[in-house]
């Protein structure tokens, strides 16, 4: 049976560190409130020069590397991102631009934190209908530019980063994508929006005065439908390949907040050993948690031929979805 594989990963982050405690001199906060309510200690912004498709470049020339792939053999960039360096022309053509990977075709979507588990899933089916093709994916953000930093209920929780995967086809016939799982609930889209910058709200001085460009999120709300949803999902992942909490050997949540990742784990019962967490370092990437926590994962060996890992995200939409695969 063919599957796509992942050959390679890859993961960037900008240089500039913002810890808790710098922010405790920018908002009414404390190093004591983020750590307990959300596990982040520190996130990576970006500094002058920085933009998301560079680093979305920078990630994928890691994870080409690793898979031995050259730009020019690449066919499919698949770039999720909800911070896109303008909103025409997509990232996908500028990343392509940044490898020389003149031979492929690039695009965005757009789909927030979830954004990388739909990006996956693009990118497997093109794979599974033309197995010996090179596609990557990618989940790239700098949410530090659309981050409110004068609202302390926002701007503790994000930072910047990207990740990468390179896919292909295996006949191996057990080892690959398993299963991918999509979902959105546009109902709820107030609870997580960026209100300005669109054509309902276009630029205006008022808008940029208002930082109504920056992101506004129902944190309390969220987190209920992030913990239930990311649980389901979770659940219809482990179905629909007969498996249970057992056979997962890493879970790899969205990090968003380190109590939702631990709650879903409480009730998918699997143990806080299989599940990978990095959100103190990072803080929430949007859809460049799962990338980066993936080759943060394989680099540093967890990843065994033949483990299952399931991949779960939620985000504004709302959107979520799961992946389960065979590594
Ligand atoms: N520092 C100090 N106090 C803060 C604060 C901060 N950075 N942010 C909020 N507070 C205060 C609130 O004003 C509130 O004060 P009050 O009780 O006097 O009104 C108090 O802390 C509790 O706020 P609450 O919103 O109930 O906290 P919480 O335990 O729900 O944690 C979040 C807040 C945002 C960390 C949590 O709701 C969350 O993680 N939600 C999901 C967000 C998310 O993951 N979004 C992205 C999804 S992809």
């Amino acid at each position: 049976m063919n599957r796509s594989m992942i050959l390679g990963t890859g993961s960037a982050v900008p240089k500039k560190i913002l810890t808790n405690q710098d922010l405790e001199s920018m908002v009414d906060t404390s190093d004591e409130w983020i750590s307990s309510r959300t596990g982040i200690k520190q996130r990576h912004i970006a500094e002058d020069g920085d933009t998301t498709s560079l680093l979305a470049a920078e990630a994928t020339r890691r994870a080409l590397e690793m898979a031995g792939v050259k730009p020019e053999e690449v066919d499919v960039i698949v770039v999720s991102t909800t911070s896109p360096d303008m909103i025409m022309p997509n990232t996908g053509a500028l990343v392509q631009k940044h490898l020389g990977a003149y031979n492929a075709f690039g695009f965005d979507v757009y789909a927030a934190c979830a954004g990388f588990v739909y990006a996956l899933t693009i990118a497997d089916k093109f794979v599974k209908d033309k197995p010996e093709s090179k596609v990557v994916a990618i989940g790239a953000e700098l949410l530090s530019y659309i981050t409110d930093w004068q609202d302390r209920n926002t701007c503790v929780l994000f930072g910047d980063a990207a990740g990468a995967v390179v896919l292909s086809g295996t006949n191996d016939g057990t080892r690959g994508i398993l299963s991918t799982h999509l979902h959105s609930d546009g109902r709820l889209w107030k609870l997580l929006h960026i209100p300005g910058g669109g054509m309902v709200y276009p630029a205006s001085a008022e808008m940029v005065e208002k930082r109504d460009y920056c992101i506004r999120m129902q944190g309390n709300e969220v987190y209920k439908y992030a913990v239930r949803l990311m649980t389901d999902v979770a659940r219809e992942a482990l179905t629909a390949n007969e498996l249970g909490p057992d056979d997962v050997d890493l879970f790899i949540p969205h990090q968003a907040n380190i109590r939702i990742m631990k709650k879903v784990a409480e009730r998918l019962e699997i143990p806080l050993d299989r599940v990978y967490v990095n959100i103190e370092r990072y803080g929430n990437t949007s859809s460049a948690t799962v990338p980066v926590a993936l080759d943060e994962a394989n680099r540093a060996g967890r990843l065994k031929p033949g483990d299952v890992v399931l991949l779960d995200a939620f985000g504004g939409g709302f959107s979520w979805g799961a992946i389960m695969l065979r590594w």
